[in-house]
């Protein structure tokens, strides 16, 4: 995000030092724009709490009984200003007369939310600044209102484009730090896509601005219990293009939750990209026995609950362990009936006996493949965080191997483009033990885009999925 010879920024959150700021006047009157108050309380949350912006918001708006038009715009504010968070902050570094480290944090939160409204909504601009200044003198009381509308004044001088204009690198020399700050994404982050993409041009400006979509909801129909087809015409989505279990609802179909083939446990909510490599685990032949599967990194559950059915048509069992103890509890509420074993420990040293035919890796990893997911995750992970989450996929992927039986079959799965997690992690891996690798292609009949193997990179802007990384191993 940052320009040849510019200070490296890094929007300026989580800001722990600062506890949130209380209103200095007396008390806070009562919000007549409940919409915004409630976009900034979710931004301070997420900022001060580490929270989930799509998590806190809608319990909000529920407990203030927020509705219609107003739930429509906190959304749209929250969200959109979590995703834009980083060129929201470039440009009003460049409107401010100090560090954004030195603004006050809730202060900054309520310049972000204004900042977006003015770039990217239709918001009239006199009312983005008026209604973010009520919004200051609300919190902060009337001392920061002056300089709240001078800032805001400033970012109103420009439009969007005109601001990336002024602030992105030249596209030429410096194509991806052009489209990271053009898409709103950390220069990290574009530089990651690019590589796993092999562009720097259009499809990586696809895979960029895919992430700003709102995704469809997926359901997976459970094996055993209902079709695709069946499932398609219960809820009125349509059969998923590359899933057998898969449906795909429209965009704003409303709470899949209400659904009854939901309610009745006869299906889940998964997205389509998740059931394809749990499906690829099941899918090269293996010979004799094929009756116990391991899932090592099992929580909340999702694919062992895919596995779990499956396995059971044959009559076999499998087993699930999570090191989490909350999140073996959810694999064992979505694993209820099925014949699955929870367990909690660290996949590294699992404790079990005997050997598997099928092992999951479904292991932790940056999440940068569902970045359309969390409005906020952009800006959260840090490129450190690639280091740590490599070593422990690599440990969990040998523990995998070492207990496979030999012509057993290890998926690894990642939901991280990011080659470092992907390609880097199996050529260690490989190096060390000499394992065979399966064309994983051949595991997702029929789907475009799959690019020369042996590896399959899944892509939202490609597939309509997460994108999921699943490489095939055999011992
Ligand atoms: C990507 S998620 C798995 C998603 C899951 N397979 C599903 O489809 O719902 C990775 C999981 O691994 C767990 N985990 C992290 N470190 C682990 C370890 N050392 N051993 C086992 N599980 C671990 C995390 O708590 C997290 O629940």
């Amino acid at each position: 995000m940052t320009q040849p010879g510019r200070r490296p920024h890094r929007p300026s959150r989580p800001q722990r030092a600062h506890p949130p700021k209380r209103p200095d006047t007396p008390a806070r009157p009562p919000s007549d724009d409940p919409a915004r108050r409630a976009a900034l309380d979710t931004l301070r949350a997420v900022r001060h709490d580490d929270a989930y912006a799509n998590l806190v918001l809608p319990k909000m708006l529920r407990d203030r009984r927020i509705t219609g038009r107003d739930a429509a715009l906190a959304t749209e504010l929250t969200y959109g200003t979590s995703r834009a968070l980083g060129l929201l902050d470039e440009i009003l570094t460049e409107c401010c007369d100090r560090p954004l480290a030195k603004v006050e944090p809730v202060l900054l939160d309520a310049l972000r939310l204004g900042a977006y409204q003015l770039l990217r909504t239709r918001i009239p601009s006199h009312a983005a600044v008026a209604s973010t200044v009520d919004l200051v003198r609300n919190e902060l009381g009337s001392r920061v209102t002056g300089f709240a509308n001078a800032v805001l004044r400033k970012v109103a001088e420009l439009d969007e484009p005109g601001w990336l204009d002024r602030i992105a690198p030249d596209a030429t020399t410096d194509p991806v730090g052009n489209l990271a700050v053009r898409t709103a994404h950390p220069r990290w982050v574009a530089r990651a896509f690019a590589d796993a993409l092999g562009s720097t041009g259009e499809e990586l400006a696809d895979a960029l601005r895919a992430d700003d979509e709102r995704p469809a909801v997926h359901l997976v129909a459970r094996p055993g219990e209902v079709s695709a087809d069946e499932l398609a015409a219960m809820t009125g989505g349509d059969p998923a293009p590359y899933s057998p279990y898969g449906v795909r609802l429209e965009a704003g179909a409303g709470d899949p939750g209400d659904l009854e083939p939901i309610r009745e446990r006869m299906a889940g909510v998964q997205d389509e990209g998740s059931q394809l490599c749990a499906v690829a685990l099941t899918r090269p032949e293996v010979e004799g026995a094929d009756t116990r599967w391991l899932d090592l990194c099992a929580g909340p559950g999702g694919k062992a609950a895919l596995l779990g059915a499956l396995v059971g048509i044959n009559g076999g069992t499998l087993d699930a362990v999570e090191q989490a103890p909350h999140r073996a509890k959810l694999v064992e509420q979505i694993t209820k009936g099925l014949p699955v074993t929870v367990h909690v420990g660290d996949g590294r040293e699992p404790g079990l006996s005997g050997t598997f035919d099928r092992v999951l890796v479904d292991a932790p990893c940056t999440g940068l493949g569902a970045l359309r997911r969390r409005p906020e995750a952009r800006w959260r992970r840090r490129p450190e965080d690639v280091g740590d989450l490599t070593k422990l996929q690599r440990e969990l992927l040998l523990s995998a191997l070492d207990l496979v039986r030999p012509g057993g079959v290890v998926a690894y799965v990642v939901c991280s483009p990011h080659l470092a997690e992907t390609e880097g992690v199996l050529a260690d891996v490989i190096r060390k033990t000499g394992v065979t690798v399966l064309d994983a292609r051949e595991s997702f009949p029929e789907m475009p885009g799959l690019g020369d193997g042996p590896y399959v990179q899944l892509w939202p802007h490609r597939h309509g999925t997460d994108a999921m990384f699943c490489a095939l191993l055999r011992k």
